[in-house]
């Protein structure tokens, strides 16, 4: 079972990846993959059903109370970037095309990808310890600080990136840069990825140590 769960998990990080490389990927296979990554999110739900069964029992303590937040978040910016992709379908799901207007989806698609992109860095950093709990120390010890370096650069990538007007709705159309080598695209999400997977797993700890 943690097995399937751990390829599920990586599975979804590298549909994500493809996903904010729309540049590369061009539209049809966007949309192909966007269908992909619903398939998967919904698989990692069932595998986690557990948590939604439990959501309304026991207590909630304080890193009960953050991670319920991110996920609540991660799951409704999820459900409205998919539904808004949907209705501008012109390969994938073109029967869907227009269940939102076309104007309305573009800027909600824009704003809402990226703060999935964000919320899922976060909530992947809420499980670094689960996800690396099988691997020896020392590798563990260089890959922290291989990561940090790597999540340093992200926070730079990310002030640079405009997201920021992307995310508060301030700007409606992305500035995707096309002549931009490929793998420089997936490598530069990449850290601004584990930029936030470095903030909700620092922020989780701190917020354990409240609770102890
Ligand atoms: C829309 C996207 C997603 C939603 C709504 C979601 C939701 C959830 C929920 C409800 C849980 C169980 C509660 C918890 O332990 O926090 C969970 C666990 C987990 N999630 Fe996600 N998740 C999403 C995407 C991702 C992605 C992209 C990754 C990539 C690594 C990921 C990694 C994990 C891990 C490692 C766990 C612990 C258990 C497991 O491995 O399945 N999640 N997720
Ligand atoms: C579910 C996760 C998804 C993510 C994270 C995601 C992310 C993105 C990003 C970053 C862009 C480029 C920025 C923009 O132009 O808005 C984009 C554009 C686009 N996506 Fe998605 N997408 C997802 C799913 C889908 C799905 C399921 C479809 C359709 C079946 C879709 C259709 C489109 C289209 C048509 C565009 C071009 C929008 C335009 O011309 O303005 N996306 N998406």
């Amino acid at each position: 079972m943690n097995r399937i769960k751990r390829i599920i998990d990586i599975l979804m990080t590298i549909a994500l990846m493809c996903l904010m490389a729309y540049q590369v990927t061009g539209e049809a296979a966007h949309e192909w993959i966007g269908i992909l990554m619903v398939l998967l999110v919904i698989v990692h739900q069932v595998l986690n059903q557990k948590w939604y069964t439990a959501l309304f029992k026991g207590n909630y303590h304080a890193y009960r109370i953050f991670s319920t937040i991110i996920n609540v978040l991660l799951l409704i910016s999820f459900t409205l970037t998919a539904i808004s992709g949907m209705a501008m379908s012109n390969h994938a799901v073109p029967f869907l095309y227009g269940i939102i207007s076309v104007n309305t989806a573009r800027v909600m698609h824009l704003a809402f990808s990226y703060w999935s992109f964000i919320l899922m860095g976060l909530h992947i950093g809420l499980h670094v310890n689960v996800m690396t709990s099988k691997m020896p120390k020392n590798v563990k010890a260089v890959l922290s600080i291989v990561m940090l370096l790597v999540a340093g650069f992200g926070f730079y990538l990310f002030i640079k990136s405009g997201i920021i007007n992307y995310i508060t709705f301030t700007t409606h159309f992305a500035f995707l840069d096309y002549e931009k080598n490929k793998a420089l695209v997936f490598f530069e999400n990449f850290a601004m990825l584990s930029f936030f997977a470095f903030i909700g797993h620092n922020v989780a700890e701190m917020v354990r140590n409240i609770d102890k």
